[in-house]
């Protein structure tokens, strides 16, 4: 079914009405096209351009149609061309003439970026809700684990010894500016298109601010143009969508590395691993692997979506109704991976006996031996070279800082004396880095405290 037969001889083809056709994944805006289109009949009934009575009888229509979609006794017609069609087209079929007024000052390129703005404004908090259960669950770990120690890695190599609960609430804080960037997008997104008509308003003494307000938008778009051709807020949601899949995955990526016999320093529940079919000994990390590799369709969704918006002209064209495809399938990948991961997360076994072994004897303390030697005068240039040659020797010996003689530190730099090996104790280590943002223990109960605050509203 088509709303616009009136200059056409012919109607189009099956396939061709396939093609065109949006419905099979428009549908989902059901709410939102009759949220969108009680709100205007209403503002046309307040402004005497529809009569009072009819704009009541279409709200009351729109109103049975949405119960009898949402009972099961309405079937969508995927026959229609989007789902605009398909309620305009049924409220007529239950009002008569009054049905056909609906459509007064009103295109559907107007209506589908005001149904697409209150969906996504509404999805916006659905992943926000679901971030900060993630982030809640970080914080209850971190705080668990807030005396752990483990190795610190730069370039994967074991660095400096640090808590298992800082390294944890570092992606506490990268979901924490995540979700100041879901809320930032959404403030953006809450300007009313509808009004701008086709592309250039309407000559009705039609009222946006009405219905603005009855849909709950902050404001209103003020260029007709840019209203019905802006998707700013689809690539803007999606850009912020592939930055929580970055976080996830590299989480992800962790997760698996921890998992494996090489690491061992947690192992995730039964219930969210899987086997091999071949080998009996296999305990997969399948969930944190989907969600490393589920990021890649969310990147392919915002890179599709520059790619539509960046070349058509202004205003509306059919290339636009692409997006719902890519920013449907970032929304509901996205859900579904921190769906996944956060229980996975809450449920892993930690390991703190293999996150010390794997800290202790991999020279991890040599930065905190040159400390050592600078705390006793020497510059740190000289300290970190005289570690150095230490840490050669170790090396060369077989011994690490723990087990090489005091005799032998002596020889290369004289000032060593035995109180050396307390310094270079790992607990000491990572329990003395007190400076802000390290990852002492105390530091690490603080921050948990402080982003459960943020995440709670305190
Ligand atoms: N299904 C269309 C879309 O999603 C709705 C707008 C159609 N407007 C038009 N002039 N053909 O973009």
């Amino acid at each position: 079914m088509q709303l616009w037969k009136g200059r056409f001889q012919k109607s189009l083809s099956k396939t061709t009405n396939d093609f065109n056709s949006s419905i099979s994944f428009d549908s989902r805006l059901f709410r939102e096209d009759i949220e969108g289109s009680i709100a205007h009949s209403k503002m046309l009934g307040e402004c005497g351009i529809i009569s009072k009575e009819d704009a009541e009888k279409i709200g009351e229509g729109l109103k049975g149609i949405l119960a009898d979609i949402e009972n099961g006794s309405l079937k969508i017609d995927f026959d229609c061309e989007d789902i605009h069609t398909f309620i305009e087209g049924e409220l007529t079929k239950r009002l008569g003439d009054t049905g056909k007024r609906l459509h007064t000052a009103r295109s559907r390129n107007d209506q589908v970026a005001v149904d697409i703005k209150l969906y996504l404004k509404k999805q916006a908090d659905e992943i926000t809700a679901l971030v900060k259960e993630l982030v809640l669950v970080i914080c209850g770990k971190a705080e668990q684990y807030a005396d752990t120690i483990m190795p610190g890695y730069t370039h994967l190599q074991r660095a400096q010894p640090i808590t298992f609960g800082h390294h944890l609430l570092a992606y506490g804080e990268m979901l924490l500016r995540d979700l100041s960037r879901l809320a930032d997008c959404k403030k953006r997104m809450d300007s009313m298109p509808l009004g701008s008509g086709a592309l250039a308003g309407t000559t009705y003494p039609i009222d946006r601010t009405i219905t603005a307000n009855l849909l709950g938008f902050d404001n209103i778009t003020e260029n007709s143009l840019d209203g019905v051709s802006d998707r700013d807020y689809c690539i803007e949601l999606a850009g912020v969508l592939s930055i929580i899949m970055v976080h996830l995955s590299r989480f992800s990526e962790e997760i698996i590395m921890w998992c494996s016999w090489e690491f061992k320093f947690i192992e995730l529940d039964d219930a969210f691993s899987t086997g091999s079919s071949i080998m009996p000994q296999k305990k997969n990390p399948d969930i944190a692997e989907l969600v490393r590799g589920k990021s890649g369709r969310v990147f392919g969704d915002l890179m599709g979506l520059l790619t539509v918006m960046k070349g058509i002209p202004l205003a509306y064209n059919k290339d636009m109704q692409e997006d719902k495809e890519a920013i449907f399938d970032a929304i509901d990948t996205v859900k579904m991976c921190l769906t996944a991961f956060t229980p996975m997360l809450d449920t892993m076994r930690v390991i703190p006996q293999n996150m010390r072994k794997a800290a202790a004897g991999g020279f991890i303390n040599a930065t905190d031996c040159a400390d050592y030697l600078v705390k006793k005068g020497l510059p740190f240039r000289d300290a970190y070279k005289a570690t150095g040659e230490i840490v050669a020797l170790c090396i060369e010996k077989g011994l690490t800082l723990e087990t090489l003689p005091i005799e032998e530190y002596k020889k290369v730099c004289n000032i060593f004396d035995e109180g050396v090996y307390e310094a270079i104790g790992l607990e000491k280590c990572a329990y003395e880095r007190r400076s802000q943002g390290g990852p002492c223990p105390d530091n690490v109960r603080k921050n948990a405290e402080r982003l459960k605050n943020i995440i709670e509203g305190k």
